[in-house]
């Protein structure tokens, strides 16, 4: 089993990553959040076992190797099924297989998996040990705190204890419950309330395991206050809608320079990357559709939304277009306060 120190090296840029969203972290989006950033690490929506192995290998897994380091989220219960997933993903070339004992929806408690796992320490710790028998890239567990009237101790404390067995590589902890039964899965990522005081005690439990805190964290310098407690942090739905927040981390978390000056940059650095996919026969809008935030509280930046979401749709849209929708924005940093 590998030594502490191997486990952070091998999650370099564990530090800070972007959350696996449901129809929002498609390749798409994450070739764009590498323009913003070298370091954040970068997960694929959920896929379940079902769909790898029955599905559409290259749609469902097909990414490109600018997006590294980039990881899987598979979901699931079964612990042949995720073997097989696992091994499948990490041929395709991925850092990190991520099992999903976080999701709410409906669906997937009727599949048996995702949050309502938190009741099944035992399963989890099956599955996370049949993964690592499989592949050699690390692997690791996004769960919550527990579910419905679980006890947030025992019940963390539980998942954590079989996985840790299992010689898991680190643990993403969604800072709060789910409640699975009368919340929408909306709902469960706002209702429930917070508490990073659970997760910096299960790292002051566990000092030997990798452990990132996810949920509700606004931007870096509330990632840096989470930095002292825990080893990761990552956030979700603040860096999809402020991608410009990304702009950050390679400067601040990881001392190093951001890979492009500003937002405008990064639209000039993102293009080649949608030119190939308009060539290979994508609409504008499949990357666009990510970029909508990228200029939020620039003056011009409705502007710009308006014009991705009018004239961005068209079968005919291409660079010009993003192009005409930058520069309705104005270069000018606004004061702090103001928003477009
Ligand atoms: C649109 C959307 C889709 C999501 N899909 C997934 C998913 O596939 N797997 C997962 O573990 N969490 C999923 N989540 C939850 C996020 O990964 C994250 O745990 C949650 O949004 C809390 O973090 P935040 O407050 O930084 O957004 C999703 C969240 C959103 C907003």
């Amino acid at each position: 089993m590998s030594t502490p120190a191997e486990k952070l090296n091998a999650l370099s840029g564990w530090r800070f990553s972007v959350a696996p969203m449901m129809d929002w972290t498609d390749r798409q989006c994450r070739a764009f959040h590498r323009t913003l950033s070298r370091r954040a690490r970068l997960y694929t929506e959920m896929v379940t076992t079902g769909a790898v192995l029955h599905g559409d290998r290259e749609r469902l897994l097909g990414f490109d190797a600018g997006e590294h380091p980039v990881a899987v989220q598979l979901g699931g219960s079964d612990p042949g099924d995720l073997a097989a997933a696992a091994r499948i993903a990490a041929d395709f070339g991925y850092a990190e297989i991520n099992l999903n004992v976080g999701c709410p929806s409906d669906r997937v408690q009727e599949g048996r998996f995702g949050a309502c796992l938190m009741r099944e320490p035992a399963l989890v710790g099956a599955c996370v040990a049949a993964m690592k028998a499989a592949v050699s890239v690390p692997v690791t567990v996004k769960c919550r705190l527990g579910v419905d009237d679980q006890d947030i101790e025992e019940a963390l404390d539980a998942v954590a204890g079989t996985v840790i067995a299992a010689g898991v590589d680190g643990l993403i902890v969604h800072a709060r419950k789910a409640w699975l039964k009368g919340l929408s899965p909306r709902e469960n990522r706002d209702v429930p309330p917070l508490d990073y005081g659970r997760v910096a005690r299960l790292k002051q439990a566990h000092p030997d395991l990798p452990i990132a805190v996810n949920g509700g964290i606004a931007g870096i310098a509330a990632a840096e206050a989470r930095l002292a407690e825990v080893d990761g942090v990552m956030i979700g739905r603040a860096a999809y809608t402020e991608p410009a927040l990304l702009l950050d981390v390679d400067p601040e978390l990881f001392g190093e320079p951001a890979p492009v000056a500003d937002a405008f940059a990064a639209v000039e650095a993102f293009e080649p990357i949608i030119a190939e996919g308009l060539a290979r026969g994508l609409r504008l809008h499949a990357y666009t559709r990510h970029m909508l935030g990228l200029f939020n509280g620039r003056p011009g930046a409705r502007a710009y939304r308006r014009h991705l979401a009018t004239a961005g749709m068209g079968a005919e849209a291409g660079l010009n277009t993003l192009r005409e929708a930058a520069a309705k924005v104005s270069r000018e940093r606004p004061p702090a306060s103001a928003a477009a």
